[in-house]
């Protein structure tokens, strides 16, 4: 096989030495010390490309919006501490920071609040089309083409203040999306939005209200979904995120681009798996609850069984999100009074993963999938919406990185490059000697 050779000269220059070729590359250096080195003219300067399947190895894009440091369990956004912003601020502040940057001051919060409660009502015509999905679609399916289908009421456009009336839209009514497609899914009626209530609290609302009993939003509830969609609201380039940009870089408009992410997100390795947490834990439980049976399982190589909501791409050591979630899982179990075996089953899943060979030596933990299940099946939220919580608690960071991603010079169309390893040419057979 023959060899490249890279070697870092120095904090801002790179050479790679490859088949004779000696070529210098600029590294840049972000602003918390990572270290990246642009090979985007290597191919022009050697006739060779880099490969780096999965892209783990290789950066998109420069970012101002999220940072993780993945060895020390770091998430901030915009430079705020994910616990900090748990602590101390809401999901729509939270959104507001990631899409404009900064934390709101008091009059822009309540601008914002304003103009999300004055569009989160849909179009009457697009109830229409909840009437034709069958009644067992995927919520997450109807969620990507229903954002789809916005685009067909909000044409695009290039003006700066009609893309920011687009968002907002988008943010407004994502949540009266979701709750009409849960209440079509069970054959109730649709609750329009309440601008009395907050947004969280007019989500549950719109969820599970009933024209026959006065429904209160509990307090308790309101702030675990809070806090549920701030630990989603963005992580970086992720696989549905850098769908967003992927697809945003040809150009295609706000709504087509966050469909396309909420597409990526609904598989079982990505956004899925909280679905698939509960699945595979009600699985152990039908089974007599033999916790070390699954155990063994997951380490069977020749098995395919996984450890669903164990391990991420990133996190090596632990995932801040699922500290912070584990945490609230318990509070608000407590507060309810309600026992759930599927929690039993998980905490000795955990406990022993967590001192486990297998586990411990491929820097295996808890993601923050593990919890977030239990979390809305605590909430009364059916197990096939677990992903549409996500997308919504994602929603601002693909929006913000959309924006970033449409507003920086730099952006080209994605297109990366191959290594084709197939047939060599082959003169074409007529069908009759095949
Ligand atoms: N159970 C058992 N073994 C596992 C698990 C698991 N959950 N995850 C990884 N491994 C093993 C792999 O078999 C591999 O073993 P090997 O080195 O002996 O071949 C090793 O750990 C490394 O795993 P990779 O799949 O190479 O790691 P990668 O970074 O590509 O995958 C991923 C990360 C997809 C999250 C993986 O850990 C996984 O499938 N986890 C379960 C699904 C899940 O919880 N996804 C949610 C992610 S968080 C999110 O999207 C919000």
């Amino acid at each position: 096989m023959a060899m490249a050779k890279l070697t870092i000269d120095g904090t801002d220059s790179a050479t790679l030495t490859t088949d004779g070729h000696e070529v210098d590359l600029p590294v840049i250096t972000g602003s918390e010390g990572e270290v990246g080195v642009n090979i985007s003219k290597v191919r022009a300067q050697t006739g060779t490309i880099t490969l780096d399947v999965g892209f783990g190895n290789t950066g998109s894009c420069q970012s101002d919006i999220t940072f993780i440091d993945g060895e020390q369990g770091i998430l901030r956004y915009r430079g705020y501490s994910i616990e900090d912003l748990c602590e101390h601020s809401s999901f729509i502040e939270v959104s507001y920071l990631l899409i404009h940057g900064n934390l709101p001051t008091a009059k822009e919060l309540q601008q914002f609040e304003y103009d999300l409660k004055h569009h989160s009502l849909l179009h009457e015509d697009m109830k229409k089309f909840f009437e034709n999905y069958p009644r067992k679609a995927h919520p997450m399916s109807v969620l990507s083409s229903m954002v789809t289908t916005l685009s067909t009421f909000y044409p695009e456009s290039t003006e700066a203040d009609q893309i920011d009336l687009n968002i907002i839209r988008l943010m407004a009514k994502l949540d009266t999306l979701t709750a009409f497609s849960y209440r079509k899914s069970v054959g109730q009626p649709y609750v329009y939005p309440q601008n009395h209530l907050s947004f969280t609290a007019n989500f549950l609302n719109m969820m599970f209200a009933l024209p026959t009993e006065p429904y209160q939003v509990s307090p308790t509830l309101e702030r675990a979904m809070d806090l549920l969609l701030i630990l989603h609201a963005d992580h970086e380039q992720n696989c549905s995120t850098s769908t967003v940009r992927m697809v945003g870089s040809s150009g295609a408009n706000l709504f087509a681009s966050i469909s396309s992410g909420i597409s990526a997100l609904s598989g079982p390795l990505h956004g899925g798996a909280n679905q698939a947490v509960i699945n595979m834990l009600q699985m152990i439980v039908d089974d007599g609850g033999d916790y070390e049976k699954y155990m063994a399982k997951a380490k069977d190589k020749s098995d395919p069984f996984r450890l669903m909501g164990f391990g991420h791409r990133v996190y090596k050591n632990f995932d801040p999100r699922a500290r912070i979630i584990k945490k609230a899982a318990d509070d608000v179990l407590d507060e309810l009074g309600i026992e759930d075996p599927l929690l039993d089953v998980a905490k000795h899943l955990e406990r022993i993963a967590l001192e486990d060979e297998y586990f411990v030596a491929r820097r295996l933990y808890p993601n923050v999938d593990f919890y977030s299940g239990i979390l809305y099946r605590a909430m009364g939220i059916p197990t096939n919406m677990f992903t549409v919580m996500f997308a919504m608690g994602r929603l601002p960071g693909w929006i913000a990185q959309w924006k970033e991603m449409r507003s920086d010079p730099a952006t080209k169309i994605f297109r990366p490059r191959q290594i084709y390893t197939g047939p060599t040419y082959r003169a074409y057979t007529p069908i009759e000697n095949r």
